[in-house]
């Protein structure tokens, strides 16, 4: 989604905007902008495409200390330089990332009263209405209180008014957005990765306050416009987190980082076997929802198939964008799971809170620390997979799969089972560096696949799949196994992909039985599993360590993952930034 970052200091401004922005594409975007002070007045200079068109326009040495700058992924509007941000409107210049939803009423009373508007944004209203507060007021602070109040939806915005040019205002609500200081000058950002290189200390904007950053200072006031203190957080992890240290794309780097995150998540919840007081019992619940989008709805899934077979709870799973709006099963026996990579998924946090305001009890798996979700559900078990940058998840997938495999075990009081976890990151490290390449010329020139398994197997043939479309815009699908036959296995044809994969003992057969459907209509098949057999239904296959089934899905997901980065790599995509789409999806 957008990104934004501000800087206000002793510093040349535009190379450290620019060089922010950088640090933010992986949020996903399609137009850039930045608004800064010159020469009394304010600049602002904007381009469809990447951040170096941008770049290209810009003269970087300009003399300004005061520059925001937004990265733009389209909701309202094509990506189009009228369309990007900053807008201006009157004294204001405005970023924004989230979404407006009454802008259209808002906008039809601003026109009544003769304001003219150049985009078709959501966004281009809020400029709008703090000049218009502004000349009533005559005091921005004040201004900026009342348009707060007259705003529905999301938003994190970047202010700059003409009448002061020696500060950048902020505020945010239900989109993130940091406050952080450095000697040479202060910074708002979406995220830690665009201030990474000037300072690691932050502050995490409150709903409804107001930022006020100048050259030395930053006030932060609360609802009533009174001053009030944010405590100070550090970001662990180091700088070159966010770097690509050598490795052509952050996908692969993040892949690389597996068997770390595994232990760093692992080792933050256990030790000598024995689990820390940081994990709470939640031994009172008799049934337990878990809620999320995308991946995480598939590590969902996985937690299903693990917490009702090691806790015997029975486990709904849902999306979180139907489940915000589905009638509500949960009571006060149930734990609401939320999973969550950045914490700010907008269908995630609203499902959340909707459970919150029934007084159900709810608890956030999130890995971005101090994030929206985490802020807001009852219990939090963090995973430990540092910035993920790629817009394709894959180690906070493997680190929230190792959560809901040890939580699994904690529901079910099968502590005995901690000691299937020893060595498993000897057996990822295996498992990254064997070649995929070789099975990713097989599949790249095709343009659909199918993943075929059963119980959790089928759960990472979603993963798999969704992988391989994300990154490298093959149309692939997943079924579960027994479910091929039934309709869709009329689409498999010579020499169509399938990628088999069958890990748990009891169900193997079953599984091969139906691989071997398709092998029979002639399809290409990579066979995944922990039991090697030697037969002709499979073309391929991708031998596992046979592990017990409790940590089985941390390793299966692997091969998945690193064959669709090889794909994508041959089909020339932009892996880390694959089209439309955006790392953290701030709308509904
Ligand atoms: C796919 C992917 C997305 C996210 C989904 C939820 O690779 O990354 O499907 O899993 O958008 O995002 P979070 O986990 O941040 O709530």
């Amino acid at each position: 989604m957008c990104g934004i970052i501000g800087y206000v200091g002793k510093n040349k401004a535009l190379p450290i905007v620019l060089n922010g922005l950088k640090f933010l594409e992986y949020r996903g975007y399609d137009s850039a902008g930045i608004a800064y002070v010159n020469d009394k007045n304010i600049k602002i200079v904007k381009e469809v495409g990447r951040i170096s068109s941008l770049e290209s326009i810009v003269d970087k040495n300009e003399d300004t200390n005061v520059c925001i700058g937004h990265t733009r992924w389209a909701t309202h509007g094509i990506p189009s330089t009228i369309n990007s941000h900053p807008h201006k409107v009157g004294k204001f210049t405005v970023v924004h990332n989230g979404i407006i939803e009454n802008y259209l009423s808002l906008k039809e009373k601003l026109k009544k009263e003769n304001i003219k508007f150049k985009s078709e944004t959501d966004t281009e209203v809020i400029p709008a209405l703090l000049d218009y507060y502004y000349k009533q007021e005559k005091d921005i602070l004040k201004a900026i209180k009342i348009v707060k109040e007259k705003l529905e939806g999301s938003y994190a915005l970047g202010i700059i008014c003409e009448d002061d040019l020696e500060h950048i205002y902020a505020i945010r609500c239900g989109s993130p957005l940091i406050i952080a200081k450095s000697k040479d000058g202060n910074f708002i950002a979406s995220d830690v990765p665009a201030i990474l290189e000037y300072t690691n200390k932050y502050l995490l904007l409150e709903e409804g306050q107001i930022a006020v950053l100048s050259k030395n200072n930053v006030i932060i006031y609360d609802n009533n416009l009174q001053e009030t203190k944010l405590k100070e957080l550090t970001f662990k992890g180091n700088k070159d987190s966010a770097m690509l240290n050598g490795y052509k794309h952050y996908m692969l780097k993040e892949i690389h980082e597996e068997d770390q995150v595994f232990l760093d998540t692992y080792n933050y919840y256990v030790k000598n076997n024995k689990f820390l007081n940081t994990m709470p019992d939640f031994k009172k619940y008799q049934n337990i929802h878990i809620v999320a989008c995308g991946s995480a709805y598939y590590v969902g899934l996985i937690g299903k198939y693990l917490i009702e077979e090691y806790a015997d709870i029975p486990v709904k799973v849902e999306l979180a964008s139907e489940y915000r709006y589905a009638k509500d099963f949960a009571d006060k026996n149930t734990l609401v799971i939320f999973i969550s990579q950045s914490g700010e998924t907008a269908d995630t946090l609203a499902a959340l809170k909707k459970v919150n305001s029934e007084g159900i009890d709810t608890l956030a798996i999130v890995n971005v620390y101090g994030s929206s979700i985490a802020r807001e559900a009852k219990y939090n078990l963090y995973v430990k997979a540092g910035v993920e940058i790629a817009v394709a998840t894959t180690k906070a997938f493997l680190a929230q799969t190792t959560l809901i495999a040890l939580l699994a075990i904690k529901l079910g009081n099968k502590i005995e089972l901690l000691k299937e976890f020893n060595n498993l990151d000897k057996y990822i490290k295996e498992l990254l560096n064997k070649d995929y390449k070789k099975y990713a010329k097989k599949l790249f020139h095709h343009n659909e696949a199918f993943f075929i398994g059963r119980q959790v197997d089928y759960a990472l043939c979603l993963e798999g799949s969704l992988k391989l479309k994300e990154t490298s815009y093959i149309n692939s699908v997943a079924f579960a196994a027994g479910e091929l036959k039934h309709g869709s296995i009329s689409l498999i044809n010579n020499g169509t992909p399938v990628i088999g994969i069958a890990t748990k003992e009891e169900i193997i057969n079953k599984t091969i039985s139906n691989i071997k459907e398709t092998k029979a209509r002639n399809a290409y098949v990579l066979y995944i599993t922990s039991r090697d057999i030697k037969d002709n239904f499979y073309d391929d296959k991708i031998v596992l360590p046979k592990v017990h089934d409790i940590v089985m899905p941390i390793l299966t997901v692997i091969p998945l993952q690193i064959i669709a980065y090889e794909v994508a790599n041959l089909r020339k995509c932009d892996i880390d930034k694959p089209r439309n789409l955006a790392k953290s999806v701030t709308v509904e």
